[in-house]
């Protein structure tokens, strides 16, 4: 079995991914540490000192790797990985279970503003600016994580939950 998390910055999808993986003793990857391993660089330096067009070459490029793997796994995808280079349609081609964890605006503020520095898109943001940002950024990407097999409304639950919710809609 193969399972695809797709869903914003901070929504959970590899602390979700390993929960699960565990529980399903299948393996669990991580696309983003797929690239850092695959670059030798940190997915913050890539865009420090690439840029934002070569690191979604990358993306694209070590996305359709991944999922040319004969091998069953559950990969945590990058927050942007499904709304760029087509990468929606190959999920949905070659995975059975895509899921979409769907955290609200507030919900992704606030764990996010915990958070920004790791994060290069919205690093160098004021707190104050972030539900804007998050806000736009989020209504755009939603065409492409509406598209997944199955929307988890993650606010609220703790990641045990929600990986227990998922292998209920496994059954
Ligand atoms: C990105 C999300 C990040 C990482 C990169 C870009 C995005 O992954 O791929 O910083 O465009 O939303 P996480 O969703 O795991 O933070």
């Amino acid at each position: 079995m193969r399972i695809v998390l797709v869903g914003y910055m901070g929504s959970g999808k590899s602390t979700i991914g390993k929960i699960l993986a565990k529980s399903l003793k299948i393996n669990f990857l991580d696309l983003d540490d797929y690239i850092e391993n695959e670059l030798e660089n940190t997915i913050s330096d890539i865009f420090k000192e690439k840029g934002e067009i070569f690191f979604r070459n990358k993306e694209h490029i070590f996305l359709k790797e991944v999922l040319n793997k004969k091998n069953n796994f559950i990969l945590s995808t990058g927050g942007g990985t499904p709304c760029y280079s087509g990468n929606m349609e190959t999920i949905l081609k070659e995975t059975e279970h895509v899921f979409y964890l769907k955290v609200s605006v507030a919900g992704l503020v606030e764990r996010l503003c915990k958070e920004k520095n790791e994060r290069p898109l919205i690093k160098n943001l004021p707190d104050e600016d972030l539900p804007e940002f998050i806000g736009k950024h989020l209504f755009e990407r939603n065409h492409f994580y509406s598209q997944a097999n199955y929307t988890v409304l993650c606010d609220g639950k703790s990641p045990e939950e929600i990986s227990e919710e998922i292998e209920k809609l496994l059954v």
